[in-house]
């Protein structure tokens, strides 16, 4: 039987997602995998968690609250942990500024839900974060491409996409997944003066910003919005909406997400959240909000120290062994390297090659493109492996890239 008569056009457009494939073959422990985008389990704080669910249960109406129906926005004071983080000179942000979502991937959920219908244009950077694309295509919408340098996306051709029409500009300003990138002050200043001048929505996609290892980032969009627009202004006139996770930092598994954004937003967003699953899992938030409660600096400064490790690691064995007519990215923080394979070589090709004959995975960069384009890409994770193990995975791929390269040429 076909069901595809039967599936509405919404259904249709989804689009399988490469990694979650990929992933499946990963569960092969023979391969060495530099492809998901993922923390590595072994710096979970997982004695932590033990303290805090086993304070919970001391308390038995806390842990019965754990266990209960509650409200839809989040967990009070989560939600008033992340209003106070994220609250700057300019912009004081309350509790009703702050929903909880089942991760940073649920609030693009609602957010496409809520700003794109059929046609709709938005602007995206090529590439960009293949789950959020996912996301927007359910919606079916036009996508106003936005082409990247080393420092993301361009001016020219973002202002372009803005003249275009485009409603909503998604982007990843800190350590692009999947580029590495990170947009430079002054460029992210006349992002959000663009933003205003056209009046299009910004979708601020900030899952990597805690994870620096050279520095700490630029002030974020939102940030920078509340010194364009000036004090107390963005609650009324903000065009920002600023994008969170604990997936990152803390753990993927407790799909602990937020959306910070002016109150009228937070409200439809909440409905939709209510139509869509009530709210996020009480227990979880509560651990969550432990762990950010206590010793969450030192947490996230001994992950900076371990990745930045890796990714120093990466890059020097990247150096060393890729032949010159290979480009990479060289991030400052985040998970990801992004390598630019000579002009018609082919990322998917050399992937198959990579398992067979390395045991070897990464991600073919075509899939984080809207459009056509990138089969030349490659996206490598450094935050699951050992420095040595990424030298020797590094090595051996360098020397497979070679080697094709070669039989190119020949
Ligand atoms: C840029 C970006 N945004 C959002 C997400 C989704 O994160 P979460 O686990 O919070 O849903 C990811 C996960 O890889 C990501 O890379």
């Amino acid at each position: 039987m076909s069901w595809d008569d039967k599936f509405s056009k919404d259904a249709k457009s989804i689009r399988a997602s490469e990694i979650r494939e990929l992933l499946k073959i990963l569960e092969d422990p023979g391969i060495l995998s530099f492809a998901g985008g993922i923390p590595d389990p072994a710096l979970f704080p997982m004695e932590q968690v033990k303290k805090i669910r086993m304070d919970i249960e001391r308390q038995p109406d806390l842990d019965r609250q754990a266990m209960q129906y509650s409200q839809t926005e989040g967990y009070a004071p989560l939600r008033q942990w992340v209003a106070d983080r994220h609250t700057t000179t300019e912009t004081t942000l309350e509790s009703g500024n702050i929903l909880i979502t089942n991760g940073a991937q649920q609030s693009l959920t609602l957010l496409a839900t809520i700003f794109l219908e059929a046609g709709t244009p938005i602007a995206v950077a090529d590439p960009t974060y293949l789950g959020a694309l996912q996301v927007f295509g359910t919606r079916r919408p036009e996508y106003l491409r936005v082409e990247t340098d080393e420092n993301g996306v361009r001016l020219d051709r973002l202002e372009e996409a803005f003249k275009a029409g485009a409603k909503v500009f998604y982007t990843i300003p800190d350590f692009q997944n999947p580029g590495g990138m990170t947009i430079p002050e002054d460029r992210r200043r006349r992002i959000v003066e663009l933003a205003h001048q056209y009046d299009v929505v910004i979708l601020e996609d900030a899952a990597y910003r805690a994870l620096y290892y050279d520095g700490p980032p630029p002030p974020s969009l939102f940030e920078l919005e509340g010194q364009f627009l000036g004090e107390g202004q963005w609650q009324k006139a903000g065009l920002v909406i600023q994008l969170g996770t604990a997936s990152k930092t803390l753990m993927p598994a407790l799909r602990v997400g937020w959306t910070i954004a002016p109150k009228p937003i937070l409200e439809k967003m909440v409905l939709l959240k209510q139509a869509n699953d009530l709210h996020t899992s009480t227990l979880n938030q509560m651990i969550a909000n432990g762990l950010f409660q206590k010793d969450f600096d030192e947490h996230t400064q001994r992950l900076r120290s371990v990745y930045q490790e890796r990714k120093d690691a990466m890059l020097e064995a990247l150096r060393q062994h890729l032949p010159n007519s290979v480009r990479f990215s060289t991030p400052t923080g985040g998970m990801f390297v992004w390598v630019q394979l000579p002009e018609g070589m082919n990322a998917r090709r050399l992937l198959e090659k990579a398992l067979d004959e390395e045991k070897i995975a990464f991600v073919p960069g075509e899939a984080f493109f809207a459009g056509s384009g990138g089969e030349n890409t490659l996206r490598l994770s450094f935050s699951t492996c050992s420095p040595d193990v990424i030298r020797d995975g590094m090595q051996r791929l360098s020397a497979l890239i070679q080697r094709e390269c070669v039989e190119k040429v020949a």
